[in-house]
């Protein structure tokens, strides 16, 4: 078959073992820039020019968008789409993911585990917005952040209270949500392939750490999953409307928690986490479905 890889670094790891896990499967495959292809649009005949000539049978494809990208990078797997490439992430659902608002919406509806979460903008009502959740100790997050930045644990209400004015004020739009105490610094990172959970791993924050991002210092390990986790993670991945996903949650007291579906899951995390290879069971799933 014939695999594009579209991503911006054909150095990252996920990218690199992309192309190995293709290339060992006897694929012809070629890691392409989103950002350097130009969409060419007229009647019926969708074409994509790369490299100065135009991109032509493509089985599949692995879109690899950043956050930043977004827009750009979607229109792309989109024309991919029209010129009749399978693709590991459909270009609406990668759309969907990205909104974290919309995103809490398709999940709540699809009757998912959420920590109760407030998005707000820029309420005046600082007050209200805190009872909402439940009071002190809560979690302020912005809209933007990543990796961990802009993740704020507000032990009181005058502490919830200054964090949330000081972030309006600068008018950076937030989300408040009970803190998930039990979850006691850790969270869990399923990482679902066509409907199912082909690895998972538990990250800890480093000490007095609530946050377990990995680049913040946290540390991960396989684990096996609960069933009840493991359906809240399929079935998560489902509602999103995505073939692969890397989905994160907390244990609590009453069952997973689902905190996001990411559309682009890392692969270097969970293949070390779990010793498992994760680039050949996504190819395994374009050979199926291409
Ligand atoms: N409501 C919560 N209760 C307890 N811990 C939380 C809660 N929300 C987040 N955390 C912890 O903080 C970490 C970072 O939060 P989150 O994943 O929401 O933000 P991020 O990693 O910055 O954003 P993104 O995952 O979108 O890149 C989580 O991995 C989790 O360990
Ligand atoms: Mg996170």
């Amino acid at each position: 078959m014939n695999i594009k890889i579209l991503s911006r670094n054909s150095q990252l790891y996920s990218t690199k073992r992309l192309v190995e896990a293709a290339m060992k499967r006897k694929h012809t495959v070629e890691v392409v820039d989103p950002l350097k292809c130009d969409i060419v649009i007229e009647r019926r005949n969708p074409n994509i020019y790369f490299k100065g000539k135009y991109i032509k049978d493509v089985d599949a494809i692995i879109p690899r968008i950043g956050s930043s990208v977004t827009f750009y990078g979607t229109a792309v797997v989109r024309q991919f789409e029209m010129m009749g490439a399978f693709t590991t992430t459909d270009s609406e659902a990668l759309v969907r993911s990205r909104d974290k608002l919309r995103s809490l919406q398709v999940l709540s509806r699809a009757k998912i585990g959420l920590p109760k979460t407030v998005f707000t903008n820029y309420s005046r009502d600082v007050s209200g917005v805190i009872s909402q959740v439940g009071g002190p100790p809560l979690v302020i997050k912005l809209l933007e952040g990543t990796q961990g930045v802009g993740v704020v644990l507000a032990e009181t209400k005058n502490a919830a209270e200054s964090v949330i004015e000081a972030f309006n004020g600068l008018q950076a739009r937030v989300i408040v949500q009970e803190f998930i105490k039990e979850a006691k610094g850790a969270d869990i990172r399923a990482f679902v392939v066509d409907g199912h959970v082909v690895g998972a791993m538990k990250r800890q924050g480093k000490d007095g750490e609530f946050r377990s991002n990995l680049h913040r210092g946290g540390s991960a390990e396989s684990i096996e999953l609960s069933d009840e986790e493991e359906i809240a993670a399929v079935k998560a991945t489902k509602a999103m409307g995505l073939g692969v996903a890397g989905v994160d949650m907390l244990q609590s007291s009453r069952g997973p928690l689902i905190l996001e579906v990411n559309s682009s899951p890392g692969l270097e995390g969970i293949e070390k986490a779990t010793g498992k290879d994760i680039a050949k069971t996504i190819i395994r799933y374009i050979e199926k479905h291409a």
